[in-house]
């Protein structure tokens, strides 16, 4: 590739110059920013706004032949970003959401490790296991066609060796038809991870500022990036992860000029949550944005920069209410949902059979009705220690 660069005679500045940091992660520039750089503005100019619609189709104009993207791809993001676009993510964990996130038309699904916590009930996100990952994975590949579906790797998965996390990458890949990966952080070594990744054939997607699977050691939900000092070493991560080959960010909970700074530094697109207008994208949890999370339980949850979009809970609380209520007082299901008739000669030769063995079927009825009655006096003896009404 950097032959071709030179051969194309491209310059090209580094950010890392322009900032006057040495670049932390030499050994593993996979993609380094200046390679990056040239790269994109050695790409045909794509027809600006009419290029890349930001309409909610199932198909897209993608360059001047208009050439149809039916699958959004890493490069097609890049693109948005470099024609001023923005881009959405939303989570996904199972068919049904995947179906709506997909027919939406929502550039990004992330099978986020917060499913742990949003679909599983678990209080953080840590508990969540690769073959639980996979499993909600492979159903959300089920219900897309259209979106870029991005695997998140839980904790425990990718950071006690490079070889190992490669392994799990694969698994994404091959086992639960994921396009991408997401990995936490941006330390050097876990920089290195991501080259190692990415060099494995598997596109990586960064995460920097709040790190949720690190919560024990930074000691809850809370923003990043409120001192200089951490706002500063948040962006070197976000740097070394572009220099390993991340082909996006995300960047969550930190004060909006440290989102713009990252936006404004990396030549991919970044993909905000509680970070302000200014990265090239937004991600946000399906059931935090849905308000499906009306249980109390849920409630304690829903972080406060998330715009809830509807009130799905509340919707099918209502529901669930209306049906035990129909059904308690026998209004449900009436003519209007019984439909499944008999002819009247069928129905009149049914109830000739009926009455063959009427007296046969009484006779097994009662003594249905008498065993059941027992055994009803034998479980409320076990459990209370009285039978009913007769307290012993
Ligand atoms: O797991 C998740 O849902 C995430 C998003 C918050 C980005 O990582």
């Amino acid at each position: 590739m950097e032959k071709m660069f030179g051969e194309l005679g491209l310059r090209i500045a580094s950010p890392y110059l322009r900032l006057g940091v040495e670049s932390s992660s030499k050994a593993c520039n996979y993609y380094p920013t200046k390679v990056l750089r040239a790269f994109h503005s050695a790409l045909p100019r794509l027809d600006q706004k009419r290029a890349v619609s930001s309409e909610p189709t199932a198909v897209r104009p993608a360059t001047e032949s208009n050439t149809i993207i039916k699958k959004v791809t890493a490069p097609f993001l890049a693109s948005k970003k470099r024609h001023g676009q923005k881009v959405t993510m939303v989570t996904a964990y199972d068919y049904p959401s995947a179906l709506h996130v997909d027919r939406a038309g929502i550039d990004v699904l992330l099978v986020g490790d917060s499913c742990a916590m949003v679909e599983l009930g678990y209080e953080t996100t840590q508990p969540i296991t690769m073959e639980e990952m996979l499993h909600h994975c492979k159903a959300v590949h089920r219900g897309a066609n259209r979106a870029l579906l991005v695997g998140d790797m839980p904790l425990g998965s990718y950071e006690v060796d490079d070889r190992e996390a490669l392994r799990n990458a694969y698994r994404f890949i091959k086992e639960a038809g994921m396009d991408a990966v997401k990995v936490e952080g941006g330390s050097k070594a876990r920089a290195q991870t991501v080259c190692k990744i990415v060099e494995g054939g598997v596109a990586v997607m960064g995460h920097v500022g709040l790190l949720p699977q690190a919560i024990s050691v930074i000691g809850g939900f809370r923003a990043q990036g409120r001192t200089a000092v951490r706002a500063r070493e948040i962006l070197d991560e976000a740097m070394r992860l572009q220099d390993a080959g991340a082909f996006a960010i995300v960047v969550e909970c930190v004060p909006a000029p440290v989102a713009k700074a990252i936006e404004d530094t990396l030549e991919i697109p970044t993909i905000g949550i509680g970070a302000g207008p200014f990265t090239t994208g937004q991600v946000l949890v399906y059931h935090d944005m849905l308000g499906m999370t009306s249980h109390p339980h849920h409630q304690h949850f829903v972080p406060k920069f998330c715009k809830k979009y509807a009130r799905v809970g509340d919707a099918i609380t209502q529901g669930l209410a209306q049906f035990k209520q129909d059904v308690e007082a026998s209004t449900f299901p009436g003519t209007e949902f019984s439909p499944y008739n008999m002819s009247q000669p069928e129905e009149e030769l049914f109830l000739k059979y009926l009455e063959r063995d009427a007296s046969e079927r009484e006779l097994l009825h009662l003594e249905t009705a008498e065993r059941m009655k027992n055994a009803d006096e034998y479980e409320a003896l076990n459990l209370y220690g009285y039978t009913n009404g007769n307290n012993k």
